[in-house]
């Protein structure tokens, strides 16, 4: 498609979506952030795509949100035209995404990657949230996801300094699902992807609804929610198949409905 700031590819089902403005280090520009959310829709609207895969370059996954774009807005123009309302969308997706985060993970950057469902990072990777640095604060979920990510007391000394997180000590404090030698990364990324796409579709669907209730509602809640969802997977011809293929001592043949 005609994407300028993004590039947008399917590798059997998976869908690959690549930051590509490199010479701002994949800064989240008002573009970039509309073309992510049309292009992470437009897979999670196809049920040939199981997964989707978001990456940028090996020197930035995302410095942030464009802080030339930004500078001059008032404060009418962040509350009105909210430009990065488009991530919301991006963040609600059906389909599981899985980030694939090497070099700066900043701000908006780390923002998206705590949007996905699971976060890869090469050894590489660098996460925070500078914003203080900026005179702002996190704007598109910093504060609210990082802490359920990595606890109060972790959260607020990054996002009080500024400081910036190395891969290992982001996956010690949870923020990060695993860490990868950086030449492995896509190749591990894909893997994961193509793992999660060749299980039932709306099996996946239901295990982020579900997922997400637990950083999203309370526990009683989400514990309803959980319920409601595991019985209503037994209406599915992929419960049946799964569940006949283990007792026939076969692979299961999931046709994503
Ligand atoms: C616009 C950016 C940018 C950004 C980098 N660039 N980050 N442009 N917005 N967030 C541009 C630089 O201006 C430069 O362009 C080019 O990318 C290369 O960057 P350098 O700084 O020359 O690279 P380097 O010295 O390696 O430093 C890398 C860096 C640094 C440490 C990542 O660029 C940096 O600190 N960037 C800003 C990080 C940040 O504060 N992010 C949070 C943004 S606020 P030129 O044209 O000069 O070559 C945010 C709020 C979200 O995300 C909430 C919104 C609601």
């Amino acid at each position: 498609s005609d994407y300028t700031t993004i590039v947008s590819e399917t590798r059997g089902r998976v869908g690959w979506l690549t930051l590509n403005r490199p010479e701002a280090l994949n800064a989240l520009n008002s573009t970039l952030v509309a073309e992510l959310a049309d292009a992470a829709m437009a897979f999670d609207r196809d049920e040939a795509i199981g997964a989707i895969v978001v990456t940028g370059s090996e020197r930035a996954f995302a410095a942030g949100a464009d802080i030339k774009e930004m500078a001059g807005k008032s404060a009418r123009d962040m509350a009105m035209e909210n430009p990065f309302a488009a991530l919301e969308d991006f963040a609600r997706v059906r389909t599981p995404v899985v980030a694939a985060v090497a070099g700066f993970a900043l701000g908006g950057g780390c923002e998206l990657a705590m949007m996905c469902d699971v976060v890869l990072a090469a050894d590489t990777a660098v996460f925070g949230q500078p914003e203080i640095d900026l005179g702002v604060i996190p704007g598109i979920g910093g504060t609210q996801r990082l802490t359920r990510a990595v606890g109060y007391y972790k959260a607020a000394e990054l996002v009080l300094t500024g400081r910036r997180m190395p891969a290992e000590e982001a996956e010690r404090a949870g923020l990060v699902s695993r860490v990868v030698p950086a030449a492995q990364l896509l190749d591990e990324a894909g893997a994961v992807a193509e793992r999660i796409a060749s299980r039932s579709l709306p099996v996946a669907y239901a295990a982020k609804q579900a997922l997400r209730a637990s950083q999203e509602t309370s526990a009683a809640e989400g514990l309803r929610l959980e319920r409601t969802l595991f019985a209503s997977l037994f209406a599915l011809e992929d419960q049946k198949e799964g569940m006949a293929a283990f007792a026939e001592k076969r692979a299961p043949e999931f046709r994503h409905r």
